[in-house]
């Protein structure tokens, strides 16, 4: 089975980023997980564009750039020129959701839609065969290192019968608590992208907990 593995920045270490981004070139790792919090959506801030700036210099794999704030029509360009190569925005915060999704695109880049764990898949319907990939959040958004919500399962399925149903090309990404323990059933349920923080870098060998992760269904 084909999946991708996306280590999330929100957990490595900040006092060294050159070292980790490195770590993420060379090891199994398919993207960049990027968590940009502003402190008014969600109840943390995490970092701006000066970081990902920094990111991007050291970084050789794509950008999947997570956007945890209000009104991120603001920022699309910015995004773009800082190298994202998927934008992903949260339901809960667009009025004009497909127009934002529109201004991804025109900005070359993929467009995501992230739904926090209390929004139903079903608010898609209409949209879904716009969307490059939906982010399906799998902890409430804010913080790394929280506790995996078992509903989720659910909600992977439910997508995946919407996309089949619209013949949408979106692909399922799951974020937040994300563990050997529960890799291989997210991926059996039909999730394409695992997005790991905690369980990655504060393993041991972060590179071996990728390659394990990134082999897990074999
Ligand atoms: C949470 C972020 C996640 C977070 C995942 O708001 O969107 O990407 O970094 O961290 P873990 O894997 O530690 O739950
Ligand atoms: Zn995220």
């Amino acid at each position: 089975m084909k999946y991708l593995i996306a280590p999330s920045i929100l957990a490595a270490d900040f006092g060294n980023l050159e070292k980790d981004c490195k770590m993420i070139n060379k090891s199994n790792a398919d993207w960049f997980h990027i968590d940009i919090m502003d402190g008014v959506f969600v109840p943390n801030i995490s970092f701006g564009m000066p970081v990902l700036a920094s990111i991007n210099k050291y970084a050789t794999k794509p950008l999947d750039v997570h956007l945890m704030i209000v009104d991120p029509d603001r920022y699309i360009k910015t995004f773009s020129d800082l190298n994202a190569e998927i934008l992903t925005v949260h339901f809960e915060v667009c009025n004009h959701l497909h127009r934002s999704i529109q201004e991804i695109k025109n900005n070359g880049m993929k467009a995501g839609v992230a739904l926090n764990p209390h929004t139903p898949v079903n608010v898609l319907d209409s949209i879904i065969d716009e969307i490059d990939l939906v982010c399906i959040m799998s902890v409430n958004p804010g913080f790394g290192g929280q506790k995996f919500i078992k509903n989720t399962f659910a909600k992977i399925s439910e997508l995946k019968k919407l996309i089949e149903l619209k013949k949408s090309s979106a692909i399922i990404e799951i974020d937040g608590g994300v563990t050997d323990q529960n890799a291989k059933e997210l991926i059996k349920a039909g999730a394409d992208v695992l997005v790991a923080g905690s369980f990655i870098f504060k393993s041991i060998s972060p590179l071996d907990t990728i390659s394990n992760l990134k082999s897990i269904t074999n």
